[in-house]
């Protein structure tokens, strides 16, 4: 039987590395080896490509080859520098799981589009609208959504702290795993807080806190034909979410308990995937996404973010509320890479 041949490229020069060669582990481990003929493709911090046996976290000791995908369309897959030149290797499909910069901001999406070659996921327009918190968020409001209150700061801007009262959040537009991201109590820790976020990204944004409780959904597909996973709820102790900050995350997180399916009434989980629907639709989502969304105290939900490639580490919320689903990782990537050549 013919293997699909399919490039899993990870790592990658954001500040996510280490989540995204913990999400590809997963991903190998639940890879159906039958069916499909993996290449691993590493991409260190400083942005070199190389050809790996598997993800791991020290992979770059295994690493042999160095790799590229070329932007034209001669090889429809890889170029693979060995000692007298380059070797080919056809790709039939690419799953880019690398979070944040470089990975979920349409620029790997552009160099496989130039490449011909079908991918996993959210194409170049949706992967740049969300990953810019601002640009979703606008676009989420003109279809009727609601979302919090903010302001893009950039050089010379003055925040309008009168405007959002305290606390606020102030973090970068275009970053991820809480990289950046701060709860700001009094006016005097402002400065500290934009300076911080703007070590990820020089724009960044101020919002309105919004009190209630954050729940998740894990969306899959394509245009209508849609199927979500069970709705997760996280449960703060103090603080805000920021598992991947933490030592340990595989154990847990000091401030936060994530609970899949969320406690929360049929009729209300409802409601919170026909809006993670709407939005993935909204944004020209295709493939997968998870919706980030807070449950307002008065039942409202308000957009928080949308993740078009989430985590699939061990402890990530979107695998565990596709099972929670009754999908298992092995067939949610069938379905994806199903998905990614159909297209
Ligand atoms: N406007 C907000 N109101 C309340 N909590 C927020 C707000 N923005 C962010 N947070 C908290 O900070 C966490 C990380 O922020 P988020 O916008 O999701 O950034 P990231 O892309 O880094 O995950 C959220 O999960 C939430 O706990
Ligand atoms: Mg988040």
């Amino acid at each position: 039987m013919y293997k699909i041949n399919v490039a899993v490229l990870f790592g990658g020069c954001s500040e996510e590395h280490t989540v995204s060669i913990k999400s590809a582990m997963e991903l190998a481990a639940n890879m159906d080896t039958e069916k499909y003929q993996p290449f691993y493709i590493g991409i260190t911090k400083s942005g070199i490509w190389k050809l790996c046996e598997k993800p791991c976290l020290d992979w770059e000791r295994y690493a042999k080859y160095s790799v590229v995908f070329s932007p034209g369309r001669n090889t429809h897959g890889l170029l693979i520098q060995k000692d007298a030149g380059y070797e080919t290797q056809l790709i039939d499909v690419v799953f880019p799981m690398i979070h944040g910069k470089f990975g979920e901001d349409g620029s790997i999406q552009g160099l496989l589009e130039l490449s011909g070659i079908p991918y996993v996921g959210c194409d170049i327009q949706s992967s740049v609208i969300c990953m810019d918190k601002s640009l979703a968020y606008t676009t989420v409001k003109n279809a009727g959504i609601e979302v919090p209150d903010f302001q893009i700061i950039q050089d010379g801007d003055s925040p309008e702290t009168e405007r959002f009262g305290f606390p606020l959040f102030v973090k970068p537009a275009r970053s991820g795993s809480s990289f950046g991201v701060n709860k700001v109590e009094k006016a005097e820790d402002l400065c500290a807080a934009i300076n911080e976020a703007r070590q990820y990204d020089r724009k960044v944004l101020i919002e309105q806190a919004v009190s209630g409780s954050e729940v998740g959904c894990a969306v899959l597909g394509t245009g209508t034909d849609l199927i979500v996973g069970e709705i997760d709820q996280i449960s703060l102790k103090h603080g805000f979410f920021k598992i991947h900050q933490e030592a340990q995350p595989e154990k847990g997180s000091e401030n936060a308990t994530i609970q899949v399916p969320a406690d929360l009434p049929a009729e209300v989980r409802k409601r919170i995937q026909e809006t993670a629907k709407k939005i993935f639709q909204v944004l020209g989502c295709r493939g997968l996404a998870r919706i980030d969304l807070f449950l307002r105290e008065d039942g409202q939900i308000v957009l928080n973010e949308v993740n078009t490639m989430p985590g699939f580490t061990s402890y990530s919320r979107y695998p565990r509320m596709m099972t929670a689903a009754g999908f298992t990782l092995s067939e949610l990537i069938d379905r994806l890479i199903e998905l990614a050549l159909r297209r």
